[in-house]
């Protein structure tokens, strides 16, 4: 629990730019606060970065995701640093997944798995997902009274999933689990690749040499997973290039990653920190969607997107120019109190909850509805089993500036045999 104040809304603004400033939640939360009540559209010009407006209040990240012809992805769709930014406009996105693409481009690649995404297909998975749910929560079992709940069994559950939609063989989950972790961790020096934040380009080499081979495989020999679907899809009877196919793969196996694992770590915690939220789920599980979703509003794995301007937009009372950023802060439109009774009161049962954390618009989570089909699986699976759970050491949160949550999530627990 950090009691560090921003001394002023210039201060404040300087939280997007500062990958410890989201390490320390209470902080973070607090500059928020602050902004959303003094400055909800602020010009930040944080060192070693491009000026950008950071948007804090909900109602207004609803409105600019909302006019997705005025407010685009490209060229700038995730707060980088000016050498990033200078790399990009010299040699373009080294990957052009969905949320680098506007439209019309955007719409043909989402279609390509749109329907691959839809409920009646991944309502196929509830037996898939029950069984990894359960095999994590006998692991903790198995491993006694003691885990860090991060490390030992979020990181898996949703890498697992991922890794068998995609069709990948299970003997190279942990080389995937260590890419995502490099390219999403860039920031961390925990994380990093060779404690270097310039080797997030090789790691990217990693994933390109990796996702070529399995393009491959999928052409000659199409099966029924979603690497095949994205393999062998066609837009204006042409095959996707191969940045197309590697791209695809890669957002899949990063965005749905580290968010879900951040989302069922920082839910847990957020139980155990709420012993009657966590009895009141207990006792009655027909709470668990509204928990889902309070639990993913809680924690917004997601730190940010951002969008430029193509026309003068007013924001406020503030111009967006065209041509400027807006960088949408999701775990900040989650705390608005305009947009939420008691924002930082956590409710298993809160409803309505217009949350953030998955976007909105055009660009909406594609994996929204499987995220909380995973969450759903672990919690239903673990709760009856959790007899007793208690921190056994400080958490630790990831120092990021785009996705992320809890790093360590020491625990001492009994849970049953399964
Ligand atoms: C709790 C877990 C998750 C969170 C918080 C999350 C959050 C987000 C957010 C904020 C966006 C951007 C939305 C916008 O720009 O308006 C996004 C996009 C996306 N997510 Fe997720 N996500 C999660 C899980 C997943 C999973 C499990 C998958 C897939 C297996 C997934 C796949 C995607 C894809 C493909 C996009 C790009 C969509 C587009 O640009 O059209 N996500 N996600």
């Amino acid at each position: 629990m950090s009691d560090r104040v921003p001394s002023s809304v210039e201060e404040a603004g300087f939280v997007f730019v500062d990958p410890a400033a989201y390490a320390d939640e209470d902080y973070f939360h607090r500059a928020c606060a602050l902004l959303r009540k003094e400055s909800p559209v602020h010009w930040v010009e944080g060192p070693g970065f491009n000026p950008f407006w950071a948007i804090t209040k909900s109602a207004d990240i609803f409105d600019i995701e909302a006019r997705h012809q005025i407010f685009l992805n490209e060229p700038r769709p995730v707060l980088g640093s000016e050498v990033d930014d200078a790399r990009r406009q010299q040699n373009g996105d080294m990957l052009r997944t969905l949320i680098h693409v506007d439209d019309p481009e955007h719409r043909q690649l989402r279609n390509v798995t749109a329907e691959w995404f839809l409920p009646k297909n991944l309502s196929k998975l509830e037996d898939v997902l029950a069984g990894f749910a359960k095999r994590y929560v006998d692991k903790m079992a198995e491993m006694g009274t003691q885990c860090d709940f991060v490390r030992d069994i979020a990181m898996f559950m949703p890498l697992n999933v991922i890794l068998s939609i995609l069709g990948l063989p299970e003997s190279d989950y942990p080389r995937m689990l260590k890419l995502t972790q490099e390219l999403f961790g860039g920031l961390d020096e925990d994380m990093q690749r060779d404690g270097d934040p310039a080797a997030i380009i090789e790691v990217i080499q990693d994933f390109f040499v990796y996702f070529t081979k399995l393009t491959q495989d999928r052409r000659a020999v199409p099966t029924d997973d979603m690497a095949s679907v994205v393999a062998n899809a066609m837009i204006d009877g042409q095959p996707l290039t191969d940045m197309q196919t590697i791209s695809y793969y890669v957002i899949t196996a990063t965005a749905g990653h580290d968010t879900t694992a951040s989302a069922m770590a920082g839910g847990l915690l957020a139980l155990m920190e709420n012993p009657d939220q966590m009895e009141r789920l207990k006792n009655d599980p027909s709470l668990m969607n509204t928990a889902v979703d309070e639990m993913i509003r809680w924690v917004a794995p997601v730190k940010h997107f951002m969008r430029t301007a193509t026309e003068d937009y007013e924001v406020r009372g503030t111009t967006i120019k065209k041509g400027q950023s807006v960088l949408l802060s999701y775990p900040s439109g989650n705390r608005d109190e305009d947009a939420h009774p008691d924002p930082f009161r956590f409710d298993v049962g809160r409803s309505p909850n217009k949350h953030l954390s998955f976007g909105f618009g055009v660009h909406y989570c594609l994996g929204a509805m499987l995220a909380r089909m995973e969450l759903k699986a672990l919690f239903k699976e673990l709760l009856p089993r959790l007899k007793h759970a208690e921190l056994a050491g400080d958490p630790k949160w990831m120092k990021t500036i785009f996705v992320g949550g809890l790093k360590t999530l020491p625990i001492r627990y009994e849970v049953t045999a399964g």
